[in-house]
């Protein structure tokens, strides 16, 4: 079954044209990858399925529902949700009051007071729920600012999940993040969305080894244009994508 699909998108900043035909689709079960050089047009064809650019031409569908103009909020309601390259972290807000913003996003009583929200059983079951599954149950009390990066990459992603998405779109996890502490936020978010019924899993990575660790089908992206779209062996197998968006032998 198909989730999310794009079709011929076109996306222009100015005369920049940051995305030149992009069609994809995501089907439920999948781990999607979307790799490129900088500047190719990963974090725009993110922008765009998530509702946080809209498209200069083209189709976005998501569930069979024509999302181009969706706001994120609407998104997120419809199951979609995204973490981002770049963390947001609220400097003064701790970890359990950053991932409560979240559940009362999804939980839908943004109106009510936050002080009288932050003793909301509910929120709090959901706070527990997801600081449990991404190893932040500890950390609940510390201002997020002061959490090393990798946790701050966790709890970005963990924020996204406290949304209960179908599917989840993640731009760059494990930027920042040491090489020998890339696999276990890996793990830790893969584990995480198993246990959350994730239906599919798109990301963006530039980690070669995590990209072919973990993807069923990776879309490889070049000056705003699909160049590729296959399995990690194919595009393994393909000398011109290596070398165009890899950018060393493998
Ligand atoms: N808000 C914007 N305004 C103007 N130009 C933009 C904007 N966002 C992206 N661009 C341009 O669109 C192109 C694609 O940028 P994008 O950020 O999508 O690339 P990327 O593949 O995510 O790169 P990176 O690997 O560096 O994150 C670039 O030429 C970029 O300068
Ligand atoms: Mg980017």
């Amino acid at each position: 079954m198909t989730l999310l699909e794009a079709a011929d998108v076109r996306k222009f900043y100015g005369d920049t044209c940051a995305l030149d035909g992009v069609s994809l689709r995501v089907d439920a079960g999948e781990f999607v990858s979307i790799i490129g050089p900088n500047g190719a047009g990963k974090t725009t064809l993110v922008n765009v399925l998530t509702g946080l650019a809209p498209p200069s031409s083209g189709r976005v569908s998501f569930k069979g529902v024509d999302v181009v103009g969706a706001t994120p909020v609407r998104l997120a309601r419809l199951g979609m949700a995204r973490s981002f390259q770049l963390v947001t972290i609220f400097p003064g807000l701790s970890v359990a009051d950053t991932l409560a913003v979240a559940a009362l996003s999804r939980l839908g009583r943004s109106a009510r007071p936050f002080t009288a929200l932050a003793r909301d059983a509910e929120v709090r079951a959901a706070v527990e729920e997801v600081a449990v599954l991404f190893g932040l149950a500890d950390k609940l009390g510390r201002l997020a600012r002061t959490l090393p990066q990798g946790d701050k990459k966790l709890l970005d992603v963990a924020s996204a999940f406290a949304l209960h998405p179908d599917v989840i779109l993640m731009d760059e996890p494990t930027s920042g993040v040491s090489t020998a502490d890339k696999t276990a936020v890996m793990e830790t978010l893969v584990q995480a969305a198993r246990r959350m019924g994730i239906r599919a899993i798109v990301q963006v990575e530039h980690d070669m080894d995590i990209v072919f660790g973990y993807s069923d089908r990776i879309v490889a992206l070049h000056q705003g244009r699909v160049l590729a779209d296959a399995t990690p062996d194919a595009i393994r197998a393909d000398a011109d994508v290596v070398a165009t968006v890899v950018g060393r032998p493998r």
